[in-house]
């Protein structure tokens, strides 16, 4: 029973933390970018310097081997595979498996294991600038009900949030760039990471060096809110910061009837949740997007007799670092003192063992403005859409507190082949025509950032030797 309910709260938490990502809407206009209203992360470089003459039109050869019938077949084979073999978060042995001999077949190679099922390709000399490419691998305890013809072959488990779409994207740039790695001025880490759904495994990866020397990571996220052949793209923040608080207040129960003898700690509990909406909508900036929901109440078993204690819990959410540690400070005071106004004790954990916070995804604007630029040159400017934030989080923010990256949304939605449903829901559906989309801008991101950063630093190099 414990640990069901247990089971229970985990996987819900997990729900809410990716559901952010597929949850991500966009807006029909490309027009005009709104502001951000709060500063985004340090830009990683300026580009003063004009692109070298090209010996081809990078994009449109890119573009073609994107959509290449073999291309297409690969990756659609790719997919299905992935789709019928879904493994849940830290148990992604054969996706990892079956990367590793993708990247062999394809003569990449990698570092294996990091953070224990992860994989990190390398295309390039290790030498140059190097930039990283990132993938997650893991799936949802989730019974599929899709009508597909390439079905989950385990029973509950599910790639509902298309990670393996992420995967395969991953590995069709892999495949795309490795083919042209004569033409890269530098490194590409492929990250191809294990559990993303709330079990932050970007911070392991992290932690054990899956960036390498890598100055900027660019990902993306498959969403059925804009349609295949769109992307949505958005500078500064996009999905908010995350964390969990776990609360028990203590009174003393007793018969329900003699109230003089009870100490009640379920009207302190119902002060307290009243009293933390108050966070957010009188102590925050109405303009820095805050939200704080209390999700679990618990208490009692009889009409007639008040508990001992009620447990209660929620998350919190916010898009910067300091409203984010404000808020937790908050949490803990409101909770603590607005008990003791009941007469009753309380302790709050922030349970981030088993629940780790998840900064911010922050959009680099820098790299903003050089994935803009490439994905209305790859899919043209009616097709690059605006992406609105949400206050759902994603772990990818993980990398972005180490370096500057770029977080996109690959639209997949196709009426009539299905692809409408939300994520973590039975029936979501990927539309594998988008598959040649996500490898074409990806890939195209990629090599000419990396060309830009090159020739920003080969230019760098002449101004100093003409000051000596
Ligand atoms: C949507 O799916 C249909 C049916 O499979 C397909 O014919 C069509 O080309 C797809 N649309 C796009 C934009 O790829």
């Amino acid at each position: 029973m414990e640990r069901r309910s247990m089971m229970a709260t985990a996987q819900a938490w997990a729900m809410l933390l990716c559901l952010s990502a597929v949850l991500l809407r966009v807006s029909a206009s490309s027009a005009s970018v709104e502001s951000t209203l709060l500063p985004g992360s340090s830009s990683p470089v300026e580009f003063g310097v004009a692109q070298g003459p090209d010996e081809e039109n990078v994009n449109s050869v890119i573009r073609a081997a994107a959509h290449s019938p073999d291309m297409i077949e690969w990756v659609q084979t790719t997919l299905r595979y992935l789709h019928s073999h879904p493994e849940l978060s830290w148990q992604e042995f054969e996706t990892s498996a079956f990367i590793r001999k993708q990247l062999d077949s394809l003569g990449i190679r990698y570092e294996w294991p990091v953070a224990k099922t992860g994989v990190v390709g390398i295309i390039g000399s290790g030498n140059g600038p190097c930039i990283a490419l990132r993938a997650d691998m893991d799936a949802l305890p989730i019974q599929e009900e899709a009508e597909t013809k390439h079905p989950s072959l385990i029973a509950g488990r599910m790639h509902a949030c298309g990670h393996d779409a992420h995967v395969t994207v991953l590995l069709g740039v892999a495949k795309l760039l490795q083919a042209r790695r004569h033409l890269i001025p530098g490194t590409i880490r492929l990250v191809f990471q294990p559990a993303e759904e709330g079990n932050a495994g970007a911070q392991v990866m992290v932690e054990e060096g899956a960036l390498g020397n890598a100055e900027s990571i660019f990902g993306l996220h498959v969403t059925p809110f804009s349609e295949t052949g769109t992307v949505a793209l958005k500078p500064g923040p996009l999905m908010a910061g995350s964390g969990m608080f776990e609360a028990l207040i203590m009174g003393k129960g007793g018969h329900a009837a003699l109230p003089q003898l009870l100490t009640d700690p379920i009207l302190a509990a119902a002060t307290t949740v009243i009293a933390l909406q108050q966070l957010v909508a009188r102590e925050a900036d109405p303009l820095d997007s805050q939200v704080v929901s209390v999700s679990i109440l618990q208490a009692g078993k009889a009409y007639n007799v008040c508990p001992d204690n009620v447990r209660l819990g929620g998350t919190f959410r916010a898009f910067s670092l300091e409203s984010f540690r404000r808020l937790k400070q908050r949490i803990e005071e409101v909770i603590v003192n607005q008990a003791a106004v009941h007469k009753c004790a309380a302790t709050v954990d922030f349970i981030e063992d088993s629940h780790p916070f998840y900064p911010p995804t922050i959009n680099d604007e820098k790299l903003y403005e050089h994935v803009h630029g490439v994905a209305v040159d790859m899919l043209g400017k009616d097709k690059v859409l605006v992406a609105h934030p949400v206050m759902g989080a994603e772990d990818f923010a993980f990398y972005l507190q180490k370096i500057p990256g770029f977080y996109m949304l690959l639209g997949m939605r196709n009426v009539s082949y299905g692809s409408t449903f939300s994520g973590h829901t039975s029936r979501f559906v990927v539309d594998e025509h988008a598959l040649p989309y996500g490898v074409s801008v990806m890939a195209a991101v990629a090599e000419t950032y990396l060309k830009k950063l090159d020739s920003q630093r080969k230019s760098a190099a002449r101004g100093d030797q003409s000051m000596l």
